[in-house]
């Protein structure tokens, strides 16, 4: 654990415009997906957070020639020198496993370590395993390490057990040069699987019905460079647009995408918060009553499940009862005990967080557990009266660029100290 801490002053209600960043788990996909290129590419808003760093080493120590600076990325994949990937640079995010269908579509091999990525569940990766052998590899895993090989790949129909946004794109980045055709039935719809397959697309792969659950790719013997931008963070859009409800605030969401963020704008108009989607911004209005609702997450476009920690700080304050039920991860409630800390009142069975709402929510000194726990906290500490105490701040940094800033400039009084 870092020694910082961050400390906010809340109740303020934060006003203004803020600018969504690039999105981190398009980023941490699209980053190694041009390692699958036979020539230079560009990736531009790519958002300065500690996954994008992390991303950016693991592509220079396979050889690739890199350069990151102000959100854009140089990458020369030409000089890619090797196809491991090893335990220190693996758990630094949970995006390396996106290493193992890039090597393998390009070089037909690798041994990388199994993923690290925040503790909310089990998360698997039998999925992509599959995948990967259906295409011709053959995947073995011992001592913590995943090792394929294959003398060609395959197009196969690949039926997923399960939908799974990891597995999806990274039998996408495998399948797109392998020999003749593929489908993926049952597969994930997120908008940064849509972004990767774009990607893809732009440096001569063929991949149809991205977006849908069935994915169809023409495998491709070379692809060639090109320059992009990821798209705007949907979960950063979402984790603003709470902040702004739940500081009873006035805030325009710049730089985003409404479409992306249907599910929960609808659950924070049930709950009478006023939101208007302008373009490629969006306006909450958070002031007034806010009455309890019932959340369920779902896969894409159902409720994020990166989003219902975030939700269960606003939900703490709303009038009568409400609940989340998380449907795609087993152990996503660890920031539950921080915020009754805080004095929410929310009893947690098995999936299932029973909220019951309460006046307001009252400084404490918390510890984040994974990213979106910080999220939570973050929310929470803005609506709380008096000083909040975040230890453990840098989980937050994973996947919010430059997140004091941004509130600062809403108004919030929000700072990071050194302890000790
Ligand atoms: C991605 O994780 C995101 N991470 C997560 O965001 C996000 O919560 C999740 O998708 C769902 O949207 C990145 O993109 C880097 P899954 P991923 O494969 O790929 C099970 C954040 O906060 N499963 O869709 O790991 C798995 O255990 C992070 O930004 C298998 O059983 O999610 C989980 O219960 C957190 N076998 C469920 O499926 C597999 O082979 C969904 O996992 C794969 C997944």
């Amino acid at each position: 654990m870092s020694n910082e801490v961050m400390l906010i002053r809340g109740g303020i209600p934060l006003e203004g415009t803020v600018r969504v960043s690039g999105g981190k788990n398009t980023s941490v996909a699209v980053m190694p997906a041009t390692l699958l290129s036979d020539e230079p590419c560009v990736i531009e808003n790519l958002p300065d957070i500690s996954d994008v760093h992390a991303m950016v080493d693991i592509l220079s120590s396979l050889g690739a020639k890199v350069s990151f600076r102000d959100g854009r990325m140089e990458v020369d994949p030409t000089s890619v020198s090797s196809s491991q990937v090893g335990y220190e640079h693996a758990r630094r995010l949970r995006g390396s496993y996106y290493l193992m269908g890039v090597l393998l579509g390009r070089y037909h091999e690798f041994e990388v370590a199994q993923p690290g990525g925040c503790d909310i569940g089990l998360r698997m990766i039998d999925q992509h395993l599959k995948g990967f052998r259906a295409l011709g590899a053959s995947v073995e895993e011992r001592n913590g390490i995943v090792t394929a090989k294959a003398t060609r790949l395959t197009g196969a129909k690949i039926n997923f057990d399960q939908v799974t946004v990891g597995g999806t794109i990274n039998v996408m980045l495998a399948a797109c040069r392998a020999e003749g055709n593929s489908i993926l039935l049952n597969a994930a719809k997120e908008p940064h699987v849509v972004d990767v397959a774009n990607f893809l697309n732009s440096m001569g792969a063929s991949i149809k019905g991205a977006g849908t659950d069935t994915i169809r790719i023409s495998g491709r013997p070379n692809l060639h460079g090109s320059s992009y931008a990821v798209i705007p963070d949907q979960i950063e859009t979402g984790t603003l647009m709470i902040a702004a409800a739940a500081t009873h605030g006035d805030v325009v969401i710049s730089n985003c995408i409404p479409t992306h963020m249907e599910a929960l704008t609808a659950k924070l108009l049930e709950m009478g918060v006023r939101v208007e989607e302008q373009g490629d911004a969006i306006e909450v209005r958070g002031a007034g009553p806010h009455r309890g609702v019932r959340v369920k997450t779902q896969v894409y476009p159902g409720f994020p499940t990166d989003l219902q920690q975030p939700m269960s700080a606003l939900l703490t304050t709303a009038s009568g009862d409400s609940e989340i039920y998380e449907t795609i991860f087993e152990n996503r409630f660890r920031h539950v005990d921080e915020l009754n800390r805080m004095g929410a009142n929310i009893r947690v069975s098995g999936r299932l967080a029973l909220f019951t709402g309460v006046p307001e929510l009252l400084s404490a000194p918390v510890t984040v557990t994974d990213l979106r726990a910080g999220a939570a906290l973050l929310v929470a500490g803005l609506m709380a009266s008096g000083e909040t105490e975040i230890h453990a701040p840098e989980y937050i940094d994973r996947g919010y660029e430059h997140i004091e800033d941004k509130l600062r400039a809403l108004h919030a009084d929000i700072r990071r100290e050194r302890l000790g």
